[in-house]
């Protein structure tokens, strides 16, 4: 198969990412005999620098042109406190990447390694086989609603605004993956006793839910909802948030798996798709050569189960875990052997290169498929 797949390095460590991203693409392609044209784009603030322009419209064009898009990292500390004077900020281009592309669904598998269930600050018993799934929106609530100032800029505001429309097509989406999910729960995060969005997203998730009588509905404020993920992460199955909410969730989840670096994810509209990881460009150590890339790498996975190459994904998902359970890994994962993260990209690239499209494939290492 033939696919064209625009690559972002981005920021900080996007770049020492991207190219384990891309000895991965490249390895699935030989041994399944695909080929994957890769082409090049900047986003954030390497675009901001190059073109003063975090989302420079040749990026956008690529993305449009392509049947994949993949982000290493965005963000960079020399813009972190520009906010209050400007907008054009690396942030600001991924977010405009997101609403041009109309990707109003992120998914983020929040999963947990048997091999690394030491790095969550929780009992290993506790995080052991914890498999849900956030199904955030993504292009549209106070993320995107009218902000300003007042003329003597004492005062600020955020509106969060979501049409029926917006809440639906999202949540259908939940409900089907909830639908063919072991456990059929789906959870829906809000504010209803303070916001009025979310009392329409009650409204319209409930009215769906009739059309969904095998799924379990049950809804929880954001407050209670962070904290209890953490205390009951297993009693979770498929998580519906507006965006703020799920951004939330995001990394507090990323405290159940022990770091955000584990949690991959996709962003999906009706056209387009795009892989990115769930963090930011790291800015406290911009050009770390030993940053994990797993995250970045199950994106990869997730992309093939988008493409339907299902095997592919598998092999993918397959070829980390053996790699971690021969006691490898970059230094943060504390495992027997601390390598950079070219060292890790390549033990990856090569297991799928021997072992890709051998028939080690019939079974999955406990990691589930999510699209
Ligand atoms: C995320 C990130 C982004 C978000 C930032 C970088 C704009 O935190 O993807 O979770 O808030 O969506
Ligand atoms: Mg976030």
């Amino acid at each position: 198969m033939k696919k064209k797949i625009a690559l972002m390095p981005g920021d900080g460590i996007g770049p020492t990412l991207i190219n384990q991203t891309t000895k991965v693409l490249e390895a699935v392609a030989e041994a399944f005999e695909h080929r994957f044209d890769l082409c090049y784009c900047d986003i954030g603030a390497s675009a901001i620098q190059k073109y003063g322009n975090p989302l420079p419209e040749t990026t956008l064009e690529t993305c449009k042109n392509s049947d994949a898009a993949i982000i290493g990292a965005v963000g960079h500390p020399d813009y972190d406190n520009a906010w209050s004077v400007q907008r054009n900020t690396p942030d600001e281009g991924l977010l405009k990447l997101r609403k041009s592309l109309d990707l109003y669904l992120n998914i983020r598998p929040v999963i947990t390694f048997p091999l690394l269930l030491q790095l969550s600050p929780l009992r290993e018993k506790h995080v052991e086989g914890v498999d849900f799934v956030i199904y955030r929106e993504l292009s549209s609530g106070v993320y995107y609603g009218e902000k300003g100032r007042t003329s003597a800029r004492t005062a600020a505001f955020d509106q969060c605004y979501y049409s029926k429309e917006e809440i639906t097509r999202v949540s259908k989406r939940a409900f089907e993956t909830a639908k063919n999910r072991k456990k059929k729960k789906l959870t829906l995060v809000d504010k209803a006793n303070v916001m009025e969005t979310s009392r329409l997203w009650r409204e319209v998730v409930y009215d769906l839910a009739i059309e969904y009588p095998e799924v379990e509905l049950n809804t929880k404020f954001i407050d209670h909802a962070v904290a209890d993920i953490i205390l009951n992460p297993k009693e979770y199955d498929v998580i519906l948030a507006p965006n703020l909410f799920g951004d939330i969730l995001s990394d507090a989840a990323g405290v159940i798996t022990g770091t955000v670096r584990l949690i991959p994810s996709g962003s999906f509209g009706d056209k387009y798709a795009l892989f990115e990881p769930i963090y930011s460009a790291y800015p406290e150590k911009m050009d770390r050569a030993d940053a994990n890339p797993i995250a970045n790498i199950l994106s990869i996975s997730m992309m093939f189960d988008y493409f339907n190459m299902r095997l592919e994904a598998k092999t993918v998902r397959n070829a980390v875990t053996r790699v971690l359970r021969k006691g490898y890994g970059t230094p943060d994962l504390n495992l027997e052997h601390k390598v950079s993260a070219a060292e890790f990209g390549d033990s990856i690239a090569n297991y799928i290169l021997e072992n890709g499209n051998m028939g080690f494939n019939h079974f999955d290492e406990g990691m589930s498929t999510i699209i």
